[in-house]
């Protein structure tokens, strides 16, 4: 494990260092957005601009209704959908109309709304600074779940009149809901059920390559976190690009760089939908600051589920504390699932198993019976759909009238 690390290191390393050479010349394959992608099923799309309170301009992609239904005229509840760490909303609609969960939402008649956080290739803009900036990238998932999830809500609420949403997120997508539930506790009335697949909250438990190797780096505040904190972590660029769409496309020598990729991530590919990772390289990553990165490690080194660490000076500066403080998360009051696959490296099911007994409104603990169920099965896995999707997509319905 620790050669391979080494190895996707010093590739990183080269990525990154060829991000900055300006003579650099290989043609950018032209990539679908996620409204391209929708319309070329027959679906409507739509893509809208959410302003942050602190300024980021983001992008949300909308399915305002279903060609398969006549249900232009409503009720449409709404769904907000949220993706993860390195990712954007494709990566919900990439198993295609039958299988991915925004178009398996839409033909149950909803308003499918995908999110995209900061920084990532949808969410790269500012009203006052550019990405070039270096304040522009001084940002965790904390943000993301203080800022970005309030606003895409407020917007949504205002744009179709609902009073509630329902929350998918899938792991950092998960982690920003439990920011927000717990630092913005009047938005828990604002969801009618939160979905939270794999979530990584509580971290001590996990045995993800990219997490254990860099744990000693940067895991606490120091030089090493000092060097890498505030910038863009692999931003979505022709090589990184090239690399991936070679490593997993089907050939087979390449595909094992492929798997190792996707293990070092903390999955086993067993599960996984072969045939889109091709377009899972095409549009990921899709880009975060590294202190995305650097607080989910610092996650699997306190074992608390609490603010950036940014070291004792500046934390009193910024906290009035020492150490950074936890969050509250007996204050979220929605109406809570949790799902859990027993394979996940990333969020895995000791840590899971911590949040029920914290979590005010929780209505149920999924375990994923397959053993094999790993952190990317939840979204990419060819059974995703009989597994995730349609428990989910059920459960919302019982609170609507559909
Ligand atoms: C970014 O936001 C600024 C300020 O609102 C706007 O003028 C500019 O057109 C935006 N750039 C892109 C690429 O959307
Ligand atoms: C792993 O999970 C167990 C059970 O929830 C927990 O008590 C323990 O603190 C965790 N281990 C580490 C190293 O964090
Ligand atoms: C696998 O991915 C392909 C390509 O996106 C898609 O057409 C197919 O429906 C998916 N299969 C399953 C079972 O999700």
């Amino acid at each position: 494990m620790l050669k391979v690390s080494v190895i996707i290191l010093a590739l990183i390393a080269t990525v990154l260092a060829v991000e900055y050479d300006p003579y650099i010349d290989i043609t950018l394959k032209k990539i679908k957005t996620s409204a391209q992608r929708i319309e070329s099923f027959g679906y409507p799309a739509e893509t809208h601009e959410v302003e942050t309170e602190d300024g980021y301009l983001l992008n949300m992609f909308r399915i305002p209704y279903s060609p398969n239904l006549d249900n232009v005229k409503g009720p449409r509840p709404a769904v907000l959908i949220q993706h993860g760490l390195f990712s954007c909303s494709d990566c919900f609609l990439l198993n295609g109309p039958d299988n991915a969960l925004a178009y398996n939402y839409a033909d149950a008649g909803y308003d499918v709304w995908l999110g995209n956080a900061r920084g990532n290739i949808y969410s790269r803009n500012h009203t006052k600074m550019s990405t070039k900036h270096p304040y522009y990238w001084a940002f965790s998932w904390h943000e993301i779940g203080a800022y970005d999830l309030p606003a895409m809500i407020d917007y949504i609420l205002a744009t179709t009149g609902e009073k509630a949403v329902h929350y998918v997120g899938h792991s950092q997508g998960c982690t920003t809901f439990f920011v927000m539930g717990a630092t913005r506790p009047e938005y828990n009335d604002k969801i009618k059920t939160a979905h939270m697949l794999a979530p990584p909250i509580f971290m001590g438990n996990t045995t993800t390559g990219i997490i254990l190797s860099l744990a000693s780096a940067v895991g606490s505040p120091g030089l090493g976190a000092e060097l890498l904190q505030n910038q863009v972590f692999l931003p979505m660029n022709p090589v990184v690009q090239r690399i991936l769409d070679t490593a997993c496309s089907k050939d087979p020598h390449f595909f094992t760089f492929c798997q190792i990729l996707a293990q070092w991530w903390g999955d086993d590919v067993g599960n996984l939908n072969v045939t889109l990772l091709p377009q899972v390289a095409e549009t990921h990553p899709a880009g975060i600051s590294t202190n995305q990165g650097i607080h989910f490690i610092q996650s699997y080194v306190s074992n608390e589920f609490r603010q950036y660490d940014w070291g004792p000076k500046t934390n009193m500066d910024k906290y009035g504390t020492d150490v950074p403080p936890s969050y509250d998360i007996t204050k979220i009051t929605s109406k809570m699932y949790l799902y859990s696959g027993l394979a996940d490296e990333s969020a895995n099911v000791q840590d899971i198993a911590r949040l029920p007994e914290l979590l005010p409104n929780l209505q149920e603990l999924y375990e994923i019976e397959d053993e094999t169920w790993g952190h990317l099965d939840f979204i990419f896995a060819m059974q995703v759909k009989e597994t995730i999707n349609d428990k989910v997509v059920a459960i919302s319905k019982q609170y609507d009238n559909l």
